[in-house]
């Protein structure tokens, strides 16, 4: 099967796509660059374009059978000043995409969604069938693109896997690819920068949370368990009817608990230093992950000692290069 991989030169798509490699497929990545980087697609056959360029796009996809679509803007503390671009991009933009599949042979889509679509959760661990009411424009722009995506599975016969991450983490075991956000806000890698004095130390943001120890509770979830994820979720499309999956691990990890294990495995100290709650953090996100499980015969593999350990030699091997 040939595959492009929209947005693969990003941080989840480049992970997707050495996976697909790996198994056999062959893979096309397609890429603004805007926020992907080209070494991340290295190896690969690298399109540079947007995912509004209807003409670009009608171009390479009579050359593949299935589009798997991570380009999109990720940070919910911008979406919420700027809820422009993430509307412009990550639904409008995105639907010019999802138009060109269409009017193309192809009729597989996998699409990156988020439990961000869920906003506060009714219960914890949280189903599919948790009701979607985003409290953020990142949300709500992912979700308005999944509404689109079951219109248009119905009307149009795309078939599509809409799968809705939790906390992804963690980088590749090939040392080639891993996280690179620019700026850096997500937890593990802010650790990384206090314990090399890159910041003055790992803001807490909030410990008057209703959790054991104050702290918000995530569930981190391998960048490579969600990768086979989504090269199983093609696979599924050849049988079965589009559908919405969490991917997480059931299990969830405080703040506190998180920087305890990037202490045990670096050996290293961390500075940290309260910090007021992060407008829009919902105590504890933690997925029920086990429709994923059953319909893909899929489980995430990975610990959090295992994403931090990943995650931490990539990001000490990015820290020697710039030396
Ligand atoms: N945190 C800190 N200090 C930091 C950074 C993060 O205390 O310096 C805390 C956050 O408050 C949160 C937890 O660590 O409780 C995880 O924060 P991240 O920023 O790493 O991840 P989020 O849970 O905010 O965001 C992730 C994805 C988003 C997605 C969201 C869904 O990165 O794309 O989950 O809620 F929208």
């Amino acid at each position: 099967m040939s595959v492009l991989v929209v947005g693969g030169a990003g941080y989840i798509g480049s992970h997707a796509a050495h996976f697909l490699k790996r198994s056999g497929q062959e893979v096309i990545i397609y890429d603004n660059l805007s926020n992907g980087h080209a070494e991340l697609a290295e190896g690969f056959e690298l399109i540079v374009g947007d995912i509004a360029d209807s003409a670009k796009l009608a171009k390479v996809l009579p050359r593949v059978d299935a589009v798997m679509h991570f380009a999109a803007f990720a940070y919910v503390g911008e979406s919420v000043t700027n809820p422009r671009k993430y509307f412009e991009n990550n639904f409008v933009s995105a639907l010019a995409l999802l138009n060109a599949v269409v009017d193309s042979k192809v009729r597989k889509f996998i699409f990156s969604s988020t439990c961000a679509t869920y906003g506060k959760p009714v219960k914890v661990p949280i189903t599919e069938e948790n009701p979607q009411r985003p409290v953020n424009p990142y949300g709500a722009s992912k979700m308005a693109f999944e509404y689109a995506l079951e219109s248009y599975a119905r009307a149009y016969g795309v078939r599509y896997v809409a799968f809705r991450y939790f906390n992804a983490a963690g980088a590749d075991e090939n040392g080639k690819i891993g996280e690179i956000h620019q700026p850096e806000t997500h937890l593990i890698p802010c650790i990384f920068e206090a314990i090399h004095g890159e910041r003055p130390a790992l803001e807490i943001f909030g410990d008057d949370y209703p959790t054991p120890d104050g702290t918000c509770i995530r569930d981190y979830i391998h960048v490579t368990d969600l990768a086979e994820a989504h090269a199983l979720g093609l696979a599924y499309l050849d049988s079965a009817d589009s559908l919405a999956l969490n991917l997480g691990t059931g299990k969830g990890y405080s703040v506190r608990e998180v920087i305890a294990t990037v202490e045990r495995v670096t050996g290293r100290k961390v500075p940290v230093k309260m910090a007021p709650r992060r407008a829009g953090d919902p105590p504890e996100l933690v997925a029920d992950p086990r429709r994923a499980e059953q319909l893909l015969k899929w489980k995430a593999k990975y610990s959090l000692e295992q994403i931090v350990t990943t995650a931490w030699n990539w990001a000490e091997k990015e820290r020697a290069k710039k030396k």
